[in-house]
């Protein structure tokens, strides 16, 4: 019996600075620390680092999803209000289907947890064919507590796309797949 392909997972670091190499990208690695911790099927990053800019995010998404058949991408940073953050515009723009409750639990668990700039994220997610893409703010602290908030229902909701099946270490996350 052959094993089914490791699910691919997008990362993509969206940030002017990193990108230009002025600073050491900690936002990718720390989306690919955390997959490494919760995820016990197989899978494999697809990592990119890339400026704010509008046009190469959108064709970084659809590069991920479509050619490299990513089940879920997650971007980090360029969520914020700063006249160079258009990581959401550039999600918007690619997306087929829009996920709201994505964003709204990622902001109300960070504001539970004691941060009030969390509303300054517009971060947002969405379905484009069999991918899901999910924003992400920029701190390394935010990822973690982000993705704790969203994790539960990435599974199921990949499974209903037709993506990859992904399964977690239960006593980190409990992925939620409705009987
Ligand atoms: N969310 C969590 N969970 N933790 C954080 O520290 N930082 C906020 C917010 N969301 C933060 C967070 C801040 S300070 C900003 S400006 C926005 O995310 C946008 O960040 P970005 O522009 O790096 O995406």
């Amino acid at each position: 019996m052959t094993s089914p392909a490791p699910a691919r997972i997008g990362i993509v670091t969206v940030s002017d600075r990193a990108s230009r190499g002025e600073y050491q990208d900690l936002g990718g690695p720390a989306v690919r620390a955390y997959f490494q911790e919760v995820l016990a099927s197989p899978w494999e990053a697809v990592e990119r680092v890339i400026p704010d800019e509008q046009p190469l995010i959108e064709a970084t998404l659809r590069e991920l999803c479509d050619v490299q058949g990513c089940s879920l991408v997650v971007t980090t940073g360029g969520t914020g209000p700063a006249p160079r953050d258009v990581t959401p515009e550039a999600t918007e723009a690619v997306i087929h289907k829009k996920m709201e409750g994505f964003g709204e639990r990622m902001r109300q668990v960070s504001l539970q947890k004691g941060v009030p700039t969390a509303i300054l994220s517009r971060q947002i997610a969405g379905v484009r064919g069999q991918s899901l893409i999910v924003n992400l703010p920029g701190k390394p602290k935010a990822i973690a507590e982000c993705l704790d908030a969203i994790l539960p229902a990435v599974p199921y909701c990949i499974d209903l796309i037709g993506g990859a099946f992904l399964e977690t270490h239960p006593e980190r996350c409990v992925a939620f797949r409705p009987k």
